[in-house]
């Protein structure tokens, strides 16, 4: 029984991916193995969204194979996902042990690809072509063995792809056009999971405020795959009672009993219609925590990004969604030195940062990316500038972060118990309904729990519950 070890870089969809990728194998009777070192399989899940994650992944790749050719001649390597599938070819013209060259609309097919190369059917595969019906592949799920971890919650990707076409982006090309699956479908894959133990859910897409807006190109399957074939229909969903696609589905999984929270990830502030807003004040099981990628303060930074919003229109999002929903946690991702990015400009996104007050945000500084059109915009800031920018930045956020993690100190909130904590084996781990970590004195039975814990304490982005004062 081959054995086959998955690195993942880069944001939750691949953690998913990489997830359905295992399973599937698992399932043709491959055994995941604990490291690079003694697997039979070696496969990266790569990310494109900067230059640093690509290099990560093509120096790892390249230590691999090194150690590996002293010691493992017949291991097998393979690049998986978004880098896979913007340079294809290229990476075995640079890395040419590599066998295997898998895009993000492929990953199903990883199963039949790595039999075929250890089974000397094949020398090398690199397949990197569109599938039609490919978002609905992503299906499997790990709830046993290596990722036992993970049964309390789960990741569901809902569609795949982007049509936003931010300038600075990579992942409209990598990932493909907008392609939804249908909420039957959907909601099919959450009962299986909230039946198997599952009391959270993420739904994942690169935009999933844009979930069935669009039809696919050709709604069809190939049959080949022994899969459903896809109706005309499917793909997407019309307005109903003024409510968005998105909004139908949140509900549609709101009704699975026994599901407990139900989270999101990531939106689009422009999806962010008063329909959008009204189901957070209605739906109880959708958590109070909203990831609102902002990216810039500056109107003249977010019309050169083709963002689709204004400062003024995102601070609205933002006071709607604290009437509609009173501590709920909001996040945010912005970038930090985008070509023309004036001293007054990064200083509007400081101001924005202040008055918004995130509980956490995530900076990246910016990257030019191959065939964007920000990578030809006049005026790239130089690399001090930028590391300037995001060291003022980062300070601002972790105070401001630290301010809003400390006002938990002393108040009783609820956590789902998800396992050990990363940190401290010794210790347990949930999250609040807001999304911060919880680190408390329990044990492995309070896995799965929903429990009100004190909080006594606060570290970096991680709140401290006492032990003494969780209710049993
Ligand atoms: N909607 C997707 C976006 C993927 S990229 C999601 O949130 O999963 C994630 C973040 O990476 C973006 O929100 C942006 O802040 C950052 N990013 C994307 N392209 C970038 C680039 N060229 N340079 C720096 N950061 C970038
Ligand atoms: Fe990228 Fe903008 Fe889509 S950040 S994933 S093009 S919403």
């Amino acid at each position: 029984m081959p054995s086959v070890y998955i690195k993942t870089y880069g944001c939750q969809m691949n953690e998913r991916d990489s997830e359905a990728v295992a399973a599937q194998l698992v399932a043709k009777g491959y055994s995941l193995a604990a490291s690079e070192h003694v697997a039979d399989v070696v496969l990266l899940n790569t990310c494109s969204v900067r230059d640093n994650a690509e290099q990560t992944a093509l120096n790892k790749m390249t230590n691999v194979i090194s150690d590996a050719r002293k010691q493992r001649p017949n291991q097998i390597f393979g690049f998986l996902g978004c880098m896979a599938q913007s340079r294809g070819k290229e990476l075995i013209d640079r890395l040419p042990d590599v066998d295997l060259v898998l895009g993000t609309q492929k990953f199903h097919r990883a199963a039949e690809y790595l039999n075929d190369l250890l089974g000397g059917k094949r020398n090398k595969v690199v397949d990197t072509e569109a599938e039609q019906g490919s978002e609905g592949t992503i299906k499997e799920h790990l709830l046993n063995g290596a990722a036992k971890d993970k049964a309390v919650t789960a990741f569901v990707s809902i569609m795949q792809g982007c049509n936003q076409y931010c300038t600075f982006c990579i992942v409209p090309y990598t990932r493909g056009e907008e392609r939804s699956r249908t909420i039957p479908d959907i909601v099919a894959e959450c009962r299986q999971l909230v039946a198997q133990g599952v009391k959270e859910i993420t739904l994942l897409g690169q935009i999933v405020t844009s979930y069935g807006r669009r039809r696919p190109v050709t709604p069809s399957l190939s049959p080949s795959d022994g899969e459903r074939v896809a109706k005309p229909s499917e793909g997407i969903v019309p307005l109903k009672d003024g409510k968005s696609a998105f909004v139908q589905l949140i509900e549609a999984v709101h009704e699975i009993e026994g599901l407990e929270r139900i989270r999101f990830t990531s939106p689009h502030p422009k999806g962010y219609g008063d329909d959008l807003v009204a189901a957070y004040a209605r739906l109880p099981k959708l958590v109070e925590s909203a990831h609102l990628p902002v990216q810039s303060g500056s109107d003249r930074v977010l019309k050169l990004m083709h963002r689709g919003y204004t400062r003024a229109r995102y601070l609205e999002i933002i006071r709607k969604l604290r009437a509609a929903r009173p501590g709920i946690g909001i996040t945010s991702d912005i970038i930090v030195g985008f070509p023309g990015e004036t001293e007054a400009d990064f200083e509007e996104t400081l101001s924005l940062c202040r008055e918004v007050e995130f509980d956490n945000a995530y900076l990246f500084k910016y990257s030019q990316r191959k065939d964007t059109p920000a990578a030809s915009m006049p005026d790239q800031l130089p690399e001090p500038l930028i590391e300037e920018r995001h060291a003022r930045l980062l300070e601002l956020i972790n105070t401001i972060g630290k301010r809003r993690y400390e006002a938990f100190i002393g108040r009783q909130t609820q956590i789902l118990v998800e396992g050990p904590s990363r940190r401290n084996e010794a210790r347990m781990a949930g999250r609040t309904r807001c999304n911060k970590i919880v680190v408390f004195g329990g044990s492995a039975r309070h896995r799965g729990e929903l429990l009100d814990v004190k909080i006594t304490r606060v570290g970096s982005f991680t709140l401290y519950g006492d032990p003494a004062i969780v209710n049993l």
